[in-house]
């Protein structure tokens, strides 16, 4: 007797706990993917931009951990248990994250692509410094591309927050 493979056998799946924006998530995936796809594809978080997906350009930038992390690069196998923020988690109960608003405010979001990215790196960066040089902005940026050169809008943004965080005017 005489069997016929299947022209595409089943893929495989695993599955795994994600921990995503403050929520527990049981996922099913193939295990090739990327957090980038996982994130997309299987849990339908869209806000998360796929752009060259070669880690050049940030758009799929999100926190692992609290670190910003090119989700294109990073498998999803690689974030079982681990804690992930994405932009749909930013704002709060009490509404837009500050960085959103002053996004919004100063016009740093052009076409938006890049925004989530720069918007999540934006808030490791003040978690961890909360008054950033505007040398120490571009350098952690530089891996956040914007092609509508909107970088001085979106660091005069980041610098707002931080001044009015530390109960300043920016540029004190
Ligand atoms: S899509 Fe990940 S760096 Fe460009
Ligand atoms: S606003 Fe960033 S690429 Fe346009």
């Amino acid at each position: 007797m005489s069997t016929t493979k299947p022209a595409h056998p089943p893929t495989r799946t695993v599955h795994r706990v994600f921990y995503v924006n403050g929520e527990e998530h049981e996922v099913a995936f193939a295990p090739h993917k990327t957090l980038l796809e996982v994130l997309r594809e299987d849990l339908g978080l869209t806000g998360t931009k796929h752009g060259c997906e070669l880690g050049e350009c940030g758009t799929c930038t999100v926190l692992v951990d609290g670190e910003p992390i090119l989700s294109c690069l990073m498998l999803g196998l690689e974030c079982d248990g681990r804690r992930i923020d994405t932009i749909e988690g930013m704002a709060g109960e009490s509404g837009a994250h500050p960085l959103q608003t002053k996004f919004a405010e100063f016009g740093a979001a052009q076409c938006g692509y890049c925004t989530p990215g720069f918007l999540l790196t934006a808030q490791a960066v003040l978690e961890e410094d909360p008054a950033p040089s505007r040398e120490k902005l571009a350098e952690e940026l530089s891996g956040n591309l914007c092609r509508c050169t909107g970088y001085l809008k979106i660091f005069e943004a980041i610098e707002q927050v931080a001044a009015e965080k530390r109960g300043e005017a920016a540029g004190e």
